[in-house]
């Protein structure tokens, strides 16, 4: 069904008038339709994902903002089915990283030659919700699992990934070529907004 809409709005898009073209003038779903149709994917084909599509989805998540510019993210990519399946392959609900195309640890400096950084994990969070989106537009899926600060989420994956110490996992994202379609929730709550003042 899901798919059904997005192939909808592109070709209305394409019949419209598109309005957003990417770099190589291709019509493309606008923002607004990607961010409104993503939904977590939590079963995958087991196809591969190419280098291509991941460095878009990198460059993606690295066009959020910043504070101060700071760019504290740091990336791992682990692609190699067997290293997903010995890093990944025996905690709760594993068959979400183990059928994936590749899975992305969004990492953050918290410390940079001793001095914190205050903001790593909101700028964390910025590049991850765009990594989401861009595997979305990509017609692929992705689910943020959680790891900072929760421990048995992250020290175990950095003690296999080689990940340093003054550097945290925000997350954990497993992405590949979806093998479900759940429809995106309405999460529309007028009732959460207070118009001038509480
Ligand atoms: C901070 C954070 C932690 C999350 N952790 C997990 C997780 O550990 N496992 C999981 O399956 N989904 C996890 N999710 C995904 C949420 O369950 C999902 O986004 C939420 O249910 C809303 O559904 P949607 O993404 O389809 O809109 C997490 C999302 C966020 C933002």
């Amino acid at each position: 069904m899901k798919k059904l809409l997005m192939a909808l709005v592109l070709a209305s898009a394409v019949l419209t008038g598109c309005k957003l073209q990417d770099k190589a003038g291709n019509n493309a779903a606008s923002a607004l339709d990607v961010i409104m149709t993503r939904t977590s994917i939590r079963a995958f084909t087991g196809e591969p994902v190419s280098r291509e599509q991941i460095e878009t989805i990198l460059k993606a998540g690295m066009a959020a903002p910043t504070a101060m510019n700071g760019q504290p993210w740091r990336f791992v990519v682990v692609t190699d089915k067997a290293k997903i399946q010995e890093v990944f392959g025996s905690g709760f609900r594993s068959e979400m990283f183990t059928t994936a195309g590749a899975v992305i640890l969004v990492c953050g400096e918290m410390s940079t030659d001793g001095r914190p950084n205050m903001f790593w994990y909101e700028d964390c969070s910025a590049a991850a919700e765009n990594i989401l989106l861009a595997a979305h537009a990509l017609g692929l899926g992705a689910v943020w699992t959680a790891g900072y600060p929760a421990e048995d989420r992250t020290v175990p994956f950095a003690a296999a990934l080689g990940i340093p110490s003054n550097v945290g996992i925000l997350c954990t994202i497993p992405l590949g070529v979806p093998a479900e379609d759940p429809e995106p929730k309405d999460k529309w709550k007028p009732e959460n907004i207070h118009w001038e003042k509480w």
